[in-house]
């Protein structure tokens, strides 16, 4: 018999947000929303949001530039938005569904590797490598390598992605990898540090949203499946609340203890954009 490949949980959550964000708010991209004084704290401003975290990274791409490699492309408007400025990109991704949307919005006008970029094999090469909230889903060193290979000369790696602190406590909420260590890691190889801007503060209200649904939509979905199955098949639930009541307490530790929120985000972690130059004739 044919062994089914495991799927992902992280993948199954990267194509859930993708379902929810286009079906509800419209949303269009798939990472932050990048909060200003000015914008409202609103679920419906969450597009606008994310339109200035896409506004801000650009802001940042060195000037000259003009081949980019996104990598992690999700649902592929990032990249079309920075074809439509001129750039030419391509695009890095492992995600069959989130490919099959960048391709339906891209066409033609990039080439999509898809693969995981820890895999990824081409002879092309790059005057930056981005990484928008893709980079902590790969492994350290290998983004390090690959992003030395497929570099020009004085090419730029330009990461916005958030990191664990150094916080001491067990946060609910997981994802990126260890600032210090990344900083320790990086400083092993010819890359010069152009940028490190922490924008913690601008991304943290993102889980206000987050804890907001949770408490008035999936909580009371949840409390609502639960009565159903405990009222019509209370023999079968207790013995699936019993057999599995280690993982369900952990869901409800994770998504409806209220500690996903904003002020948790402040303490264990770390939002930053870094744009880093690869230095010459390596
Ligand atoms: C949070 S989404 C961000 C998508 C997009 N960059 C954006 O800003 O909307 C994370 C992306 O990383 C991709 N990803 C996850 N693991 C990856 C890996 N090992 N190599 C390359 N991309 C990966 C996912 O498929 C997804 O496209």
């Amino acid at each position: 018999m044919k062994n089914k490949k495991k799927l992902d949980s992280k993948e199954i959550g990267l194509d859930i947000g993708l379902m929810l964000g286009k079906y509800f708010f419209r949303t269009e991209h798939l990472h932050y929303g990048y909060w200003t004084n000015d914008l409202k704290l609103d679920i419906h401003n969450l597009p606008e949001a994310q339109e200035n975290y896409s506004d801000f990274v650009i802001s940042h791409i060195p000037e000259g530039a003009k081949t980019l490699l996104d990598v992690g492309s999700g649902v592929g408007n990032f990249a079309l938005k920075l074809i439509n400025m001129g750039y030419n990109v391509d695009c890095v991704s492992p995600s069959p569904l989130l490919t099959k949307h960048a391709r339906d919005i891209l066409g033609d006008k990039s080439h999509i590797f898809e693969s995981n970029y820890e895999n990824l094999n081409t002879d092309n090469r790059y005057d930056v490598i981005l990484f928008c909230e893709s980079f902590q889903y790969i492994n350290l060193v290998t983004a390090l390598e690959n992003s030395l290979k497929f570099l020009n000369n004085n090419g730029y790696l330009l990461i916005c992605d958030f990191f664990k602190t150094d916080a001491k406590g067990k946060s609910v909420m997981g994802g990126g990898h260890r600032l210090t260590k990344f900083y320790d890691l990086i400083s092993r190889y010819p890359f010069e540090l152009v940028k490190d801007i922490d924008i913690t503060k601008e991304t943290a209200l993102n889980l206000k949203l987050v804890n907001d649904f949770l408490t008035n939509v999936g909580l009371p979905i949840v409390n609502l499946c639960s009565n159903f199955l405990s009222t019509n098949y209370p023999l079968l639930t207790k013995l699936i609340q019993w057999k599995y009541r280690k993982k369900i307490k952990k869901i409800k530790r994770k998504y409806f203890s209220g500690e996903r929120n904003a002020e948790n985000f402040q303490i264990y972690k770390s939002y930053r954009l870094f744009l880093y130059r690869k230095q010459a004739d390596y």
